[in-house]
């Protein structure tokens, strides 16, 4: 059974029949998320608009409840953000983050449903979220220090420029990596080929954030939910080796 760490209810063999609507999360498919909980209240909001499909809704709350606790920070920037979905979900239960700025240069529809869901259900939302309509590569120069950096299936090398980002602005990232260009990234040849170019451009980027100072761990989200499930994710390393703390958990809305 897939076990869900955010959305536990679908722990059940009735709730993993979510896992089965593959289309828009709407009236019928609300459903599955009966609960008077904020999770509940939010995908019921979500539904009313038919702003995403399902897979999006558990792939962003399994993404969020996997790297939440390390990660968060008091500016939080989701790159590649489209829906804007994780983010999002960082404002809703993260007492400490204060900022959290949703960066695409062609931000999609389902985000101002996206938005508009959330702040029904969690006003202060609104005053958190700050709308970042252009290219990553124009943060360059203006990366905020310390920041949580997050970035869900930014096509190719968008992740290796995701990565480069959080490494500038010193504080953490995690990723969750999709299409992969066997000609642009950089690998081992020796590696790809025994273990796969995917497999080798993430086992890449693991070194490029280890030497950029970062400790890296390796996370996923259920391959039931997408195939593309690995979660890179760094925290910077303290200088006597061990992993900087993260914000204390009573800090969390609803952990
Ligand atoms: C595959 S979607 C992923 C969206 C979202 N993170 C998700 O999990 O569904 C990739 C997004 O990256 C955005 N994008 C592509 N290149 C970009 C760039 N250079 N700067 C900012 N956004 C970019 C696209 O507009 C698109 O919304």
């Amino acid at each position: 059974m897939t076990r869900f760490r955010l959305l536990t209810h679908l722990n059940t063999p009735q709730g993993q029949k979510a896992l089965g609507h593959t289309g828009y999360i709407d009236g019928p498919s609300s459903r599955y998320f009966p609960g008077d909980d904020l999770a509940g209240r939010f995908v019921r909001a979500l539904a009313e608009r038919r702003a995403v499909p399902m897979k999006e809704v558990l792939e962003s709350f399994e993404f969020f409840a996997a790297v939440r606790r390390e990660v968060r920070r008091e500016t939080v920037l989701d790159l590649c953000a489209g829906h804007g979905l994780v983010g999002v979900l960082f404002a809703l239960y993260e007492r400490s983050v204060e900022r959290v700025c949703l960066v695409d240069w062609r931000p999609p529809e389902s985000r101002k449903k996206v938005l508009e869901a959330a702040a029904s259900v969690a006003p202060w939302v609104r005053d958190k979220i700050e709308l970042m309509d252009h290219k990553i590569e124009q943060l360059d120069t203006r990366m905020p220090k310390q920041a949580c950096v997050v970035s869900v299936h930014a096509c190719g090398q968008r992740t290796d420029q995701c990565i480069e980002l959080a490494l500038e602005s010193g504080g953490t990232l995690a990723v969750m990596p999709c299409c992969r260009s066997k000609r642009k990234s950089i690998c081992s040849p020796a590696v790809a080929l025994h273990l796969g170019h995917d497999l080798a451009i993430d086992i890449d980027r693991t070194y490029r954030m280890e030497a950029g100072g970062l400790h890296v761990r390796w996370a996923s989200v259920p391959e039931v939910i997408t195939p593309q499930n690995r979660v890179l994710v760094g925290k910077p390393r303290l200088t006597d080796g061990g992993p900087q703390p993260s914000v204390p958990a009573q800090q969390s809305a609803l952990e």
